[in-house]
This record gives C-alpha cells, structure tokens and sequence, in this order.
C-alpha cells in the first residue's frame, strides 16, 4: 500500500477540554520534555512481530509504520467555559500539581474556543462560552472557521478531530440522519434531532479531517455522516473509549469463553467523581453509557451459539456519581460463573482506576493512527481501531468486534497489510514446514 510520509505539524483539535483532553495535552507535554513516559500508548511502547517467528523481526510500531512524531503534535479545541488548558488542568485534578507547573506555559498558550452547546442534550451543565447562531448549519461553518484559522496559524498539514466532549443523552438514529442531503437540510432548518457532537463531526468531515468519537452518544455514528466521510474520503472510527470496567470485560470475558466456563451474571458498578460522573448522574445521558457498556458481554460471549452457558446470564451496569473521588473511579464487578458439572464460583474485581490516565493514550494512538490512514488512502469506518472502543462502529451489515484480542490481533494485521508484510495467522507449521522438508 502507499502511504505519503508525514510532512510537517499534525494538529489535534478536540472539542471537550475536560479531563480526558487535559490529561492527554498535558502528558504529551511531559513526555517531550522527558518528564514521564507515554505508558499505555501502543503507538509509543508497543511492537509487532512481522514474518516467522525463527526471523526474529519484532520492530517498534512506530518504526515500522510512517507515524508522526510526538514534537509535530500542536492543539486546540473547544469548551463551554473561558479558561485555558492549564486552568482545566488544575481544575480536573487528574495530574499532580508539580507536574503541571512544569508544562504550565505550553498549556497557558493552548487556546479554547466558544463551544457549539445546547443544554437539551447535555443537561447538567451550564456554559457561557458559546456560539450562536441563526441555525445550526451556521454554526457548522463556525467551526469550519475555527479550523482554518487554526490550520493557518500553526501551519498544520494533516489535522485530526477527537470528540473528548461530555456524553449527550440518549436518542436513537432518525430519518434526518439517513443521507446527508437530509441532514443538510436538517442543519440549515435547526433539526432538533442535530446534536453538537455531530455538528463538530460535519465541520471535520466536510473540511476532509478524520474524526473519532470518544464517548457513546451518535455522533459520527448515523449514514449521513458516514456518507459525507466517504465523499472527502475521510477516516472515522468511534464510540466511547474502552476504559476500566469494560477493559477488564473485555479481557476477561474472552478467556473465559475459551475455556468454555459458564456465566450466571456479571454485576457492574462503580463511584466516580468528575465532570463525567455528574453529566452521568442524568439518566438520559447514563442510558446512552449503560447502551454502550452492556453491549460488549453479549457480542463476545454469544449466547445463540452457547447456549448452555450464557442464555441465561445476568448481566447489570451502575454508575454512581460521588464527587469525593474526583477522577480517581472505583470499579466492582462480581461475576458468578460455574464449571464442571455446573458447580459455582465467584470472580470479584476491585479496580481502583484512574479514568483519564486510561483514556490520555488512546487519544493519542487515534490521532496517530487516524493520520496514518489518511496518508494511507484509507476512508470511512475504520474498523481495525474496534480496540480502542466501548462500541465499535461496524458497517450495518456486521456485528461489532469486541474481544479485545480479535481485534487486537485486527489491527496489527492491518498494520502489516499497510506495508506490505505477511499477515500473521499463528497457524504454527511454518517450523516444520522450513527446517523437517
Ligand atoms: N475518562 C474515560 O476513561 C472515558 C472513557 C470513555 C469515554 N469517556 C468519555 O469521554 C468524554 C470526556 O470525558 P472527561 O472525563 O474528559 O469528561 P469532562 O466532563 O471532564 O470533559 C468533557 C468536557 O466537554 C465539555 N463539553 C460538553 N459539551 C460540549 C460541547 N458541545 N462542546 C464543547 N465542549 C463541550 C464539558 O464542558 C467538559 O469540559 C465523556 O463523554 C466521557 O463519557 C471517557
């Protein structure tokens, strides 16, 4: 495959400058300066083994794939508030205080711009900081301007756009998003089915910038825009970060599955106390997250095909807003599982997990990937990065991958494709085949 190289800045804009976006720009930072290290970043610390095992070929991804360097990252974005990234940094609480000082003039340049916002969809925030408009259409070139502007004061060449903003509340895909001439139409006529993440989303596609979505509301996640993607030949991949409890489901709930041990229910709850756990304390907005959670458990175990095992299974997700934790969640899973003869045994999971710091390096590795398949050629879902999502967007004729080795093993596979290399099918002959012949 032909992949241009990277030629310059790549910039990162993300609407959202809360927690997640703050801990990401303020890492990157760090990690420039060789303050920390970029732990959880498959783009920074991970391999791929190429060929056979006997070649003993397992290169760096980022030496292997024509990746940009962390110096080109510049960003910007949006929220609802006027405060720079160094004020959202201290306010989120997520990073040590010493550590932010040491970044705090990169972060104090960091401009955020007035938010697209409307309360109807996230409604237990209020902002100031906000566009108007005459209709929704407008406020889409709004953001088209933004963009521009950024791009002509950074002199960016490629750019990515990552939705870090909160979870809007749940509704369900409409005729307005069936093509994108509907949802012009939409736009121009202030359809109230056209939420701001997906105004975000038409701003990027249409200015041929590849768009990720990080939390589980629609979204990118309607034809409209999926059709717009492909009509700039743009890569989009969402929604909602695997993070905590669902990572460890989804690690889990595989090696469960391979030893054919059944399950008589999961019960999942946690206490969390940032910004996302009181947008999450709407029920509206808990009930697009608990969509997005429950899903993984049943496309993984396939209960059609095992029935003996999971037909039956329980399975419930809480959250619970509890501010004196801040960002610092605490996760419980209890799950009842039974083995030989039916016999019972339990599995508790007490995850002491830092949202953010799990969510900052995926950020990172979707922009960097996101940009590499741009250069790539490559348009549309991009279903090799299912591994970083709660609910992998899929084509309408497949189900959703969420066993977290499928796809891991999905995407470098596709990384291999991308230059050319064998695919690796672990089939395990190629020993004998070489050396016994
Ligand atoms: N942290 C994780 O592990 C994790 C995992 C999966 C998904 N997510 C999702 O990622 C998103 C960000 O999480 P967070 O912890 O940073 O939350 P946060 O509340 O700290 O940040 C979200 C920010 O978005 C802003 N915002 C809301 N609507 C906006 C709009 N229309 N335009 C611009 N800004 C807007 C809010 O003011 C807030 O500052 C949430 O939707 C969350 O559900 C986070």
């Amino acid at each position: 495959m032909e992949i241009k190289s990277p030629t310059g800045k790549l910039g990162v804009l993300l609407p959202g400058m809360g927690a997640v976006a703050s801990t990401f720009i303020a890492g990157i930072e760090a990690i420039k300066l060789n303050l920390a290290k970029p732990v959880g970043s498959m783009t920074e610390m991970g391999t791929i083994r190429l060929g056979k095992r006997t070649e003993d070929r397992v290169p760096r991804i980022r030496e292997f794939v024509p990746l940009e360097e962390l110096e080109n990252l510049v960003f910007g974005g949006w929220d609802i508030n006027e405060e720079n990234l160094y004020e959202i940094c201290i306010r989120s609480g997520v990073l040590e205080n010493s550590l932010v000082e040491m970044v705090r003039p990169k972060l104090e340049s960091i401009k955020v711009w007035p938010a697209v916002f409307d309360k109807k969809f996230v409604r237990r925030l209020e902002g100031d900081y906000v566009k108007s408009a005459k209709n929704k259409l407008d406020l889409a070139e709004q953001i088209i301007n933004d963009i521009q502007t950024f791009i002509d004061s950074n002199n960016t060449s490629s750019n990515v756009m990552i939705w870090c903003g909160s979870t809007e509340i749940f509704f369900e895909s409409s005729e307005v998003h069936s093509t994108l001439k509907k949802f012009e139409k939409g736009l121009a006529n202030n359809d109230p089915a056209i939420s701001p993440s997906m105004i975000y989303a038409y701003a990027s596609l249409k200015s041929g910038i590849p768009f990720a979505n990080g939390s589980p509301n629609l979204s990118v996640d309607i034809p409209a825009l999926q059709e717009l993607a492909l009509n700039t030949s743009t890569p989009i991949a969402g929604k909602d970060f695997k993070t905590g409890q669902t990572l460890m489901k989804t690690i889990l709930a595989p090696g469960l599955k391979a030893r054919q041990i059944g399950i008589n229910g999961w019960f999942s709850t946690n206490i969390l106390g940032n910004r996302d756990g009181e947008v999450l304390d709407d029920p509206e907005a808990f009930k697009t997250k608990e969509e997005s959670k429950l899903g993984a458990l049943d496309y993984i175990l396939q209960p059609d095909l095992y029935s003996d095992l999971y037909s039956d299974y329980y399975h419930k997700v809480r959250i619970n807003y509890y501010p004196p934790r801040g960002d610092n969640k605490e996760g419980w899973d209890n799950i009842d599982i039974f083995g030989w003869l039916g016999y019972p045994m339990q599995i508790k999971i007490d995850f002491l997990c830092r949202d953010s710091i799990l969510a900052a390096p995926i950020v990172l590795d979707l922009v960097l990937f996101l940009d590499l398949a741009q250069r790539a050629g490559l348009k549309g879902i991009q279903e090799w990065l299912s591994f970083y999502f709660k609910s992998p967007m899929t084509l309408p004729e497949l189900y959703p991958e969420h066993d977290l080795f499928v796809q891991l093993a999905k995407l470098k596979n596709t990384l291999r494709h991308m230059m050319d290399e064998e695919l690796i099918t672990h089939l395990g002959q190629d020993y004998y085949e070489d050396h016994l012949n």
